[in-house]
């Protein structure tokens, strides 16, 4: 995966005089299409101080408003940091969405010091996600922060 060019391409969708909820959309396609290992891209916007699915990529899930603490993506908003589990099996506070998934690796999103949001990545792969992975991931989250 070529992380700069992604990134390029992520400020310029941002830019785009289009609505924030296509922005994140298409930021999705872009991960899914340009990084093998990502099957299922999505964001999570805070309402009420719950995890609410945002515009995502990939199959359906039950998992559609989730509390700070619960799984992944709620452990990931309660600590404010990133998750990067490699192997899903080995995590007892994990909310399974798919068979299928292997690893996930979830990003908050901050505004003004706050966890407004959070990207969430799953993978069919074991132990998939490098450093770069998790540069590359947060440096989307500090530009997406900027429309939400
Ligand atoms: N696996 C997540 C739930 C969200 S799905 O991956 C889309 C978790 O444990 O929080």
């Amino acid at each position: 995966m070529d992380s700069e060019k992604i990134l390029e391409e992520v400020k310029g969708i941002l830019k785009k005089d289009i609505d924030k909820d296509e922005k994140l959309k298409h930021i999705c396609e872009l991960l899914v299409d340009d990084v093998e290992h990502y099957d299922w891209v999505g964001f999570y916007l805070v309402k009420k101080g719950r995890l609410v699915l945002g515009p995502y990529v990939g199959e359906p899930t039950e998992h559609t408003d989730i509390g700070f603490g619960e799984g992944i993506c709620g452990q990931a908003a309660d600590m404010e940091e990133t998750f990067r589990v490699q192997d899903v099996t080995k995590e007892d506070n994990y909310l399974s969405c798919s068979v299928d998934v292997k690893s996930e690796l979830v990003v908050p999103i901050f505004k003004y010091g706050e966890v407004v949001g959070e990207l969430d990545i799953d993978s069919h792969e074991e132990s998939p996600f490098t450093d770069e992975d998790e540069r590359l991931i947060e440096d989307i989250c500090e530009e997406v922060a900027e429309v939400l």
